[in-house]
């Protein structure tokens, strides 16, 4: 029987290329985001390419109390939902001390809030059939922060550790937990990003973080290469240098 996976921010990125890679291999697909038009149309593509079931529903994770209700909705519309990813995100540039932390708070309230209130619904409804699997979209900045990005280094490093936490204690439960931190994709999530380092297609990522998710890997880095070498060699530099090689592509 297929299974139905729900992902957050399906509506571009990401999310977009990793709902084409599960229905390509004939999963039935939930999305939701804020832009609905951008979901039917992916939703329409879907249906007609790859003869799987699409449910589509707007969501804005950052009124978080919304959440359950379109999981609610979703598991309706599908039957059953055997994964849900916690993608949506955002990102935003802020100096440190300069007076203004609205940028934070609505990074926080997103990748961190939103996150969490979409895997505490997902497992409430994972309890109560007595399966699933739980999907967090984290970032390699969990593990190297960014300077000029801390709101957003620190909302997928505790998204990490968060999820680490439920995977341990849901390991009795049958509820498989995986954390995806990708180094630089395509997308729009920044300006610019075709010229990040090391940055890949969005469709090839997703091909790779599908596999993750199927051999039910807990923390995996996409690619993998080169940045589980660029982990350790991070670990090593002394800050000065690692503030300047930062400082030279993020501008
Ligand atoms: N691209 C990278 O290099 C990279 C690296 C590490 C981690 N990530 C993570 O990957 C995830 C996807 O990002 P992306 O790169 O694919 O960027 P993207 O193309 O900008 O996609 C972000 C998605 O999140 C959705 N979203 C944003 N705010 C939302 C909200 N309040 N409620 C519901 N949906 C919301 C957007 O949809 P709507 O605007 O339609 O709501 C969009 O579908 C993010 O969590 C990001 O932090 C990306």
């Amino acid at each position: 029987m297929s299974k139905n996976v729900v992902i957050t921010g399906a509506s571009s990125g990401i999310g977009a290329a990793l709902a084409q890679a599960f229905a390509s291999k004939g999963y039935n697909l939930g999305l939701a985001a804020r832009r609905g038009d951008k979901l039917e149309m992916l939703a329409k593509h879907l249906e007609e390419t790859y003869h799987v079931r699409v449910a589509v529903t707007i969501l804005d994770v950052q009124e978080d109390s919304t959440i359950a209700p379109a999981l609610n909705r979703l598991a309706q519309d599908l039957g059953q939902i055997d994964i849900v990813v916690a993608n949506a995100g955002i990102t935003g540039v802020r100096r440190s001390g300069s007076g203004d932390i609205s940028i934070d708070k609505a990074i926080m309230q997103t990748n961190l809030i939103g996150a969490i209130a979409t895997l505490d619904a997902a497992t409430k409804i994972f309890l109560a059939q007595g399966h699933g699997h739980l999907v967090g979209m984290s970032s390699f900045s969990a593990f190297s922060p960014l300077p000029g990005s801390a709101a957003y280094s620190a909302s997928k490093a505790a998204l990490t550790n968060y999820m680490n936490a439920m995977h341990l204690e849901l390991i009795s439960k049958k509820i498989n937990v995986t954390i995806i931190h990708p180094g630089f994709i395509k997308t729009d999530i920044a300006p610019h990003m075709d010229k990040y380092p090391f940055v890949i297609e969005a469709d090839v990522a997703a091909q790779q973080m599908v596999r993750a998710i199927e051999g039910k890997k807990v923390n995996v880095i996409v690619p993998a290469m080169p940045w589980k070498a660029a982990k350790g060699l991070m670990n090593l530099m002394p800050d000065p240098l690692l503030a300047m090689m930062f400082a030279k592509f993020m501008k």
